[in-house]
């Protein structure tokens, strides 16, 4: 198994593992928007036989576009600092609990370094205990805020959690 940067040919694989794993799914225009805008941060696992059998897409949100901004523009309040956000993460039913999300997690990271990225946000179902897990316990991430509901495009949940982890 090995980790490393997700390159354009990847995205058809990374579309599919998202598909099986989350209901949550995007367009190819945004995978390839993601993947050629902030290429270093999204990162694939393959197996040995080049299979792709986990992902983490990862994106900033610049000063001036992020949603927090709009809402602080119209209301004078400060600026969100640039900060980076994972769009989606899954790995493959029988690759988990090996270390791999952990790993493409803390390779995002390189968002702080490479962008200047004071944190890291995401949103999960509240009901997500798998990735719950992992960004709590695991990660150190803490819950930002909980909305009560949320319409995503492919499946409408009760609640989602904002988690984020303050010091990248
Ligand atoms: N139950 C409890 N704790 C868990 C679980 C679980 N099922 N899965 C992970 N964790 C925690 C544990 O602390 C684990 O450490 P340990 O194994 O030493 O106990 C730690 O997280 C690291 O686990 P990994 O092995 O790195 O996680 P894995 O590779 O299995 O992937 C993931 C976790 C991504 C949540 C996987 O279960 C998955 O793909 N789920 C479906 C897709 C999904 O829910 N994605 C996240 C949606 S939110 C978003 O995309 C922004």
């Amino acid at each position: 198994m090995s980790i490393r940067i997700a390159k354009p040919e990847d995205l058809l694989a990374i579309q599919a593992a998202n598909l099986q794993n989350l209901p949550e799914n995007y367009s190819m225009k945004f995978w390839i928007y993601h993947a050629m805008t902030w290429p270093q941060i999204s990162f694939v696992a393959e197996d040995h036989k080049g299979r792709i059998v986990g992902y983490v897409l990862a994106k900033i949100e610049e000063r001036e576009d992020s949603e927090e901004n709009e809402k602080s523009k119209a209301g004078n309040e400060k600026l969100q600092p640039i900060h980076g956000h994972v769009n989606s993460i899954s790995v493959l039913r029988s690759y988990r609990r090996l270390g791999l999300a952990k790993k493409l997690m803390l390779l995002s990271h390189a968002m702080a370094t490479i962008y200047k990225a004071h944190y890291v946000s995401l949103h999960v179902r509240k009901s997500n205990k798998a990735a719950i897990a992992l960004y709590q316990d695991a990660l150190g991430f803490e819950v930002a805020k909980v909305e009560a509901k949320y319409c995503a495009s492919a499946a409408p949940a009760p609640a989602l959690v904002t988690v984020f982890a303050p010091a990248l």
